[in-house]
């Protein structure tokens, strides 16, 4: 008897290991992340210069982008050459006086939904497996040195770090977003106090990707610490307007971007959530708001008008979710000490980088909109979230005619019984993990079914 019931824990203890990745319990509590100073900005010179303004000063000529791409829906209502590309670019005048055409934060922090572009909402659909392929093709405009040198002078800082980064980019599946690995990759080409590349890489590189689903803008005005682990602290500014390092040159550079972001932040802050547009049952949500209160309120905090958002960071232990961007990502020693030494962290307006052993339980308004759920985007929807037993292994879902379900609440999708490449989420890849967050496991169907119904009211 004694053996067996050894036997039985010897394979508990493989169950809980093979599932989590993070499993020491060592007893820490949810802890209060405190908050900053930030600065005040003006929220319509903010969405001005995020829309129109010229964070990067380096990217395409703005024939040849025309010529390469075709004209696009003008979804933010652009004018002049603005109002023909799409809405992830800006097109912006340089020194020597010729339009170029600029990734912007919007490649992957707007999307459209129901044929509406919504500014804010994480674009889960953009695809970095076929990187390396992209990256390949702008690296033939290095032939533009000897045939097209100002249009070379326009494009070069863009396409070094596109080829510098290249190798390492590409995540295992469409939809996942690998920004957090773009920073590392920079940063470790750039010097921490004058920012000025190099084109050897001065830190080590890590080798994996980590996955990560794109948090919702409207979130950050609640939060006291950004990024999914909360170890963005001090200014926000700084952190808003890192991937200007993309292409900087040096710090006069860097300080004349860095002045727009006390607006950038006031625009981010004014944004609203939009609204669940079908119908909801308000007393199957109110009965949903009780058992929401008992249940989640702790971590999640309460909602309207006198809400109140706890800013927690819930350790891994607890939260039990895939621990690997937390552990090996966001606790990076490298790029943690980089960062920190760096022009970012000093001055009035420092950042800094705090790792921790966990994940911050995100503010849920507008969580109806924001599928897939979880840091890597692992569980397609919120019933699944809710009920640990439904989230599939081996999922797909449709790129090009993506529909939307209003019932589970996420993307629909298609269950596979087996990995099949960058076509399907492979969750039982490390990173891409959809174990933990068992919180609402314990709710009976009704229950799960009335706070579904609470959510979408947020
Ligand atoms: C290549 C894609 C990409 C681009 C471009 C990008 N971001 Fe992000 N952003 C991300 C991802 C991914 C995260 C989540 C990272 C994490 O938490 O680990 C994120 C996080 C954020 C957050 C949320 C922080 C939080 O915790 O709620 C804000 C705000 C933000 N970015 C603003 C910006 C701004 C402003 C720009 C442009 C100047 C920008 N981003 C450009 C991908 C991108
Ligand atoms: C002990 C703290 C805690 C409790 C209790 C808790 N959550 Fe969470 N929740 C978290 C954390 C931490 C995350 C982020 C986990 C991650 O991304 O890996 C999260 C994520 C979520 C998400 C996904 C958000 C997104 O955009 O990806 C939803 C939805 C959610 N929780 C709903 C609930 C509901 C509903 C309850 C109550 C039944 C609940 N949670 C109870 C801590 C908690």
């Amino acid at each position: 008897m004694k053996k067996i019931f050894f036997l039985l824990a010897v394979v508990a203890v493989f169950i809980c290991c093979a599932a989590s990745s993070y499993h020491e319990n060592d007893g820490a509590k949810p802890t209060l992340i405190p908050p900053s100073p930030q600065r005040s900005g003006d929220s319509a010179r903010g969405y001005a210069y995020l829309t129109t303004g010229d964070f990067l000063k380096s990217g395409f000529p703005y024939d040849f982008f025309i010529a390469a791409k075709g004209k696009s829906t003008n979804y933010l209502g652009r004018d002049g050459k603005n109002a023909n590309v799409d809405f992830g670019y800006n097109v912006v005048t340089i020194a020597d006086s010729m339009d170029i055409v600029i990734p912007t934060c919007m490649q992957c922090h707007a999307a459209v939904f129901d044929g509406k572009l919504i500014v804010g909402l994480g674009n889960a659909a953009i695809d970095f497996t076929n990187f390396g392929a992209k990256a390949k093709q702008l690296a033939l405009l290095k032939n533009w040195k000897l045939t097209a040198p100002r249009k070379y002078n326009a494009v070069k800082a863009l396409i070094t770090s596109m080829a510098a980064v290249n190798p390492f980019m590409e995540p295992e599946v469409r939809g996942v977003n690998t920004a957090d690995r773009l920073a590392a990759l920079l940063v470790a080409h750039r010097d921490p106090q004058t920012l000025v590349w190099s084109d050897v890489p001065l830190l080590d590189i890590p080798a994996t990707v980590f996955p990560t689903d794109v948090p919702a803008w409207w979130l950050l005005k609640k939060k006291n610490a950004m990024f999914y682990n909360g170890f963005g602290r001090g200014d926000f500014g700084k952190f808003l307007m890192l991937s200007n390092i993309l292409t900087v040159t040096d710090t006069t550079e860097a300080r004349e971007v860095y002045n727009h972001f006390g607006d950038v932040l006031a625009y981010i802050r004014s944004i609203q959530p939009p609204p669940y547009p079908q119908h909801i049952d308000q007393r199957l949500a109110a009965t949903g708001k009780i058992l929401f209160e008992n249940t989640c309120s702790d971590c999640h905090g309460t909602y309207g008008t006198d809400g109140i958002y706890p800013n927690l960071l819930v350790p891994g232990t607890i939260a039990r979710t895939d621990s690997l961007l937390f552990r090996s990502n966001q606790q990076a020693k490298p790029f943690v000490d980089w960062f920190n030494n760096s022009w970012f962290a000093q001055g009035p307006n420092a950042a800094q980088l705090v790792p921790g052993n966990g994940y911050v339980a995100p503010p849920l308004d507008g969580v109806w909109i924001t599928a897939p759920y979880l840091h890597n985007g692992s569980v397609p929807t919120i019933e699944a979230v809710l009920n640990s037993r439904l989230r599939p292994t081996y999922w797909t879902r449709d790129f090009d005619n993506p529909e939307y379900d209003y019932i589970q609440v996420g993307w629909k999708y298609q269950t596979r019984d087996q990995p099949d490449g960058r076509k399907v989420y492979n969750t039982t890849l490390p990173g891409y993990g959809n174990y933990g967050h068992y919180f609402g496991d314990k709710l009976s169907d009704d229950e799960r079914k009335a706070v579904i119904e609470y959510l979408k009211t947020l």
